[in-house]
């Protein structure tokens, strides 16, 4: 029998860029039995045997390929491109309000600079988040989570969700209520590579699906994943060369194995050998194309 409490707080140890108002948190949600109210739906993004073998393509910021990442446009192409899923990143504006975005800093993908979490969503509102990319895309917006929300509702899509960085259950709330608001809580799973944050949706909302991202697995993934009520794992191709076996083990015991950030057609080729159930792309639509192909 796995020891939740002791194994994720070994592990939150380890991470040395964890900050310490993060780990009084983490001992704060500990005290807290969650494996009686863990009541999950249906797996949005499969598990052993359940996508014909062939893993789901999943569109890494929507389709950066075709549109600027994590835009409502980056979205639509990727629904577009066949892809499966769409991934996307959320952040925390200085209101409170919750916006579609990777980079901790406006810098690399706006005409903005600095800490995204000290602009206010109205500042946030009038950058160009699109001509970077090109100057087709000039005036492309940051969008909010509610504006991402009814594109995934009006579609059969699957969303994985990113928190980036640490979050209160104050800041998850309008995010947990918006995924109901909207119906989509069978096709979202919540993600994080933040384990304090991962415990507070465990304690919020039992009932969504949640995954840990990791760059390597531990050497004990099961019980890891288990210690952070994950019912997925997404890390990296490179954590099955180290064990191969790893990915059948996790999903024997339940779990979906997703890997990121795959580009080109041998390493799709490792992840379909290993039988994952997702792959993240920045290449929705040829990665679709290709799994398509091998679904007849
Ligand atoms: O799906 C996991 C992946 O998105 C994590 O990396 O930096 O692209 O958010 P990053
Ligand atoms: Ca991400």
């Amino acid at each position: 029998m796995p020891r939740p409490r002791a194994i994720a707080r070994r592990y939150s140890v380890r991470r040395t860029t964890a900050s310490f108002v993060a780990s009084i948190a983490l001992v704060a949600v500990l005290a807290i039995d969650h494996t009686a109210a863990t009541v999950y739906a249906a797996q949005p993004l499969g598990s052993l045997g359940l996508n014909d073998g062939v893993p789901l393509t999943i569109a890494h910021r929507g389709d950066p390929a075709a549109a600027p990442e994590n835009t409502m446009p980056a979205f639509e192409a990727a629904l577009a491109s066949g892809a499966e899923v769409l991934e996307l990143d959320l952040r925390m504006t200085a209101d409170e309000q919750t916006v579609v975005f990777h980079d901790e800093l406006l810098d690399r993908t706006t005409n903005g600079s600095g800490p995204l979490a000290e602009r206010t969503l109205a500042e946030l509102q009038v950058l160009d988040a699109g001509s970077w990319y090109g100057s087709a895309w000039a005036g492309t917006r940051i969008p909010t989570f509610d504006e991402f929300l009814p594109l995934l509702q009006g579609s059969d899509a699957r969303a994985l969700i990113e928190l980036k960085g640490l979050w209160t259950v104050e800041a998850l709330r309008p995010i947990i209520a918006g995924i109901y608001r909207y119906g989509v809580q069978d096709r979202v799973v919540l993600a994080s590579f933040e384990l304090p944050t991962l415990l507070e949706l465990w304690r919020e909302a039992p009932s969504l699906h949640r995954a840990v991202i990791v760059r390597r697995l531990p050497d004990d993934p099961v019980d890891f994943a288990a210690s952070v009520g994950a019912s997925t794992v997404v890390t990296s191709l490179r954590s099955f060369r180290v064990d191969p076996e790893a990915a059948a083990m996790l999903q024997r015991s339940g779990l979906t194995v997703i890997v990121y950030t795959l580009n080109r057609g041998d390493l799709w080729q490792q992840a379909l050998d290993l039988g994952v159930d997702g792959v993240v792309t920045d290449a929705p639509r040829r990665l679709a194309t290709v799994h398509g192909a091998l679904q007849g």
